[in-house]
C-alpha cells in the first residue's frame, strides 16, 4: 500500500468533518476537556476512538503493545499525570482485547527476545502466577482470553497505585480506573467489573511498590470479580 493514500483518506475525513460542522476544527484550537483517558493495546484492530463511536477532543489515548502500565515507566507515568492532574479526566480505561498478540507471545513456552520480550515479561509472571486457573480451562484459546483479562485487571490494580493518581484521590478529585475488553469477533466492550474508584482501606498507601507491579492481592480480587459467570465469549 502506498503511504500517499493516507494523505488522501485525511483530506476526505476532514472536508466530511467540516461538512457536517463548519467550525470543528477551530474549536479545537481553544484547547481540549477530554473526560477519558484511554489506555488500550497497540493493535490495530482496537482502534479505540473508532470503537467508542468518539470525535476528536473526547479521548486521551495511551497505547502499548499488550496495553501495560509500569509503574517506572516515565512515558506512561508522563501520560497519566498530564491527564489526570491537567485534565482532569474522571475515567481512566484501561482495555485490553481477547486474541491479544502480546498477551500471547507471553504464554509461549520460549520468552520472546528483545524489547519486546522484556516489555512482556510482566505478563509472562502473571501467567505464572495465575498457572492453576489457567490449567483448568479447556483450550489454548480461552486460556489466552482468561490472560487477557487478568493482564487488564493487573494493569487496573497498578493505574490504581501510581502517585498521581493516588494524589487526585486524596484531593477529593472524581477520577475511576475501569478495566474493560474488546471482542475482535464482534466489536462489542465488556466491562469487567474491577473499576477502582478511590484508595480504598485495603490498598496499600506505598508507592513504591515496583517489585509487586502486577499487584498479586489485588489481581486476586479482580479474579473473585471475574469469576461470577464473567467470562463469556
Ligand atoms: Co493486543
Amino acid at each position: 500500500m502506498d503511504a500517499t493514500c493516507l494523505f488522501e483518506r485525511n483530506r476526505r475525513w476532514a472536508r466530511r468533518m467540516t461538512d457536517g460542522d463548519p467550525d470543528c476544527f477551530a474549536r479545537h484550537l481553544a484547547g481540549q476537556h477530554p473526560p477519558f483517558l484511554w489506555i488500550g493495546c497497540a493493535d490495530s484492530r482496537e482502534p479505540a476512538e473508532q470503537i467508542v463511536d468518539a470525535p476528536p477532543g473526547e479521548l486521551f489515548v495511551h497505547r502499548n503493545i499488550a496495553n501495560r502500565i509500569d509503574p517506572d515507566d516515565t512515558n506512561a507515568r508522563a501520560v497519566i499525570e498530564y491527564a489526570v492532574g491537567a485534565l482532569h479526566i474522571e475515567h481512566i480505561v484501561v482495555c485490553g482485547h481477547y486474541g491479544c498478540g502480546g498477551v500471547r507471545a507471553a504464554m509461549e513456552a520460549a520468552p520472546t527476545p528483545g524489547a519486546l520480550g522484556r516489555w512482556l515479561e510482566p505478563v509472562r509472571r502473571l501467567r505464572e502466577r495465575h498457572e492453576a486457573e489457567l490449567a483448568t480451562l479447556a483450550d489454548a484459546e480461552r486460556k489466552l482470553d482468561r490472560l487477557c483479562e487478568l493482564n487488564v485487571a493487573a494493569q487496573v490494580a497498578v493505574v490504581a497505585e501510581l502517585p498521581s493518581v493516588r494524589a487526585a484521590w486524596a484531593e477529593g478529585q472524581p477520577l475511576s480506573v475501569h478495566g474493560w475488553i474488546y471482542r475482535l469477533c464482534d466489536g462489542l466492550l465488556r466491562d469487567l467489573r474491577v473499576s477502582v474508584s478511590g484508595p480504598g482501606p485495603d490498598r496499600p498507601t506505598s508507592a513504591g511498590r515496583h517489585d509487586d507491579a502486577d499487584g498479586p492481592e489485588r489481581v486476586q480480587d479482580a479474579d473473585a470479580a471475574l469469576v461470577g459467570g464473567q467470562h463469556v465469549r
